[in-house]
């Protein structure tokens, strides 16, 4: 099979971001799904903008102010202390089960795997050596790098630059629709992780090139586009 670049998306893709979800249930119980949710909304939203805007700010700011509207919104009045403690995690956070195991056969397949993030640099590697999969990367590319965030198409085309790669044989592999069809729009290729049937795949008439539940059905289907 043809070698690829794979680019793995990390936050919602590779890490598990609801791994928070405990500590905050804890401090404000059942509010803590809604608020999880509408926390990870506005840290996107906020990338977004500041890309729009120009206005790049490392993305544990977009974290950080999401996490202050979350509590005037949901009317919770965490403590400073508190506060740091949720922003804390987020680099402590722990990589899907099943994550391991397909980024080993994965690269035993002969592919070069690289983690590509809206998170900078040393925020990744921390996150990825914390969680235990940092060694199967040959590198972590950041959108630091080009101060904006996916899916600017720059940011895309920065990957393949950085890691001496073409397009046409690189995947995009995210958990995150807006991700696969900004790399879908640039002309990568690109896998959809969908690990819930209620995510919906925005309906932009850009589907994604390979749709699997989980990291482990990659490769296989991987395979499968080379016959
Ligand atoms: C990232 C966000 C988009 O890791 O999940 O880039």
């Amino acid at each position: 099979m043809m070698p690829y670049t794979l680019a793995f998306d990390v936050y919602g893709t590779l890490i598990n971001t609801s791994g928070v979800h405990y500590s905050l249930q804890k401090i404000i119980g059942e509010k803590a799904q809604p608020f999880m949710d509408t926390w990870r909304g506005k840290q996107l939203e906020y990338s977004f903008r500041r890309a729009l805007m120009n206005l790049y700010a490392d993305f544990s700011v977009c974290t950080r102010q999401a996490l202050e509207y979350c509590c005037a919104y949901f009317q919770t009045d965490l403590t400073p202390e508190q506060k740091d403690a949720l922003m804390a995690e987020y680099s402590v956070l722990p990589a899907f089960t099943e994550a391991e195991e397909a980024l080993i056969s994965l690269k035993k397949a002969g592919h070069k795997l690289f983690a590509f993030s809206n998170g900078s640099q040393e925020a990744v590697t921390t996150l990825l050596s914390n969680a235990q999969i940092l060694a199967y990367f040959e590198g972590v590319v950041s959108m630091e790098d080009v101060k904006t965030f996916k899916p600017n198409p720059a940011g895309y085309a920065h990957f393949n630059a950085k890691t001496h790669s073409q397009k046409s044989t690189t995947w995009l592999i995210s958990g995150n629709p807006f991700d696969a069809i900004g790399a879908k729009a640039y002309g990568m290729k690109t896998a959809w992780v969908q690990r819930s049937p209620d995510v919906i795949f925005d309906p932009w008439g850009m589907e994604a090139d390979i749709v699997i539940g989980n990291l482990t059905e990659l490769l296989d289907k991987l395979l499968l586009q080379n016959n």
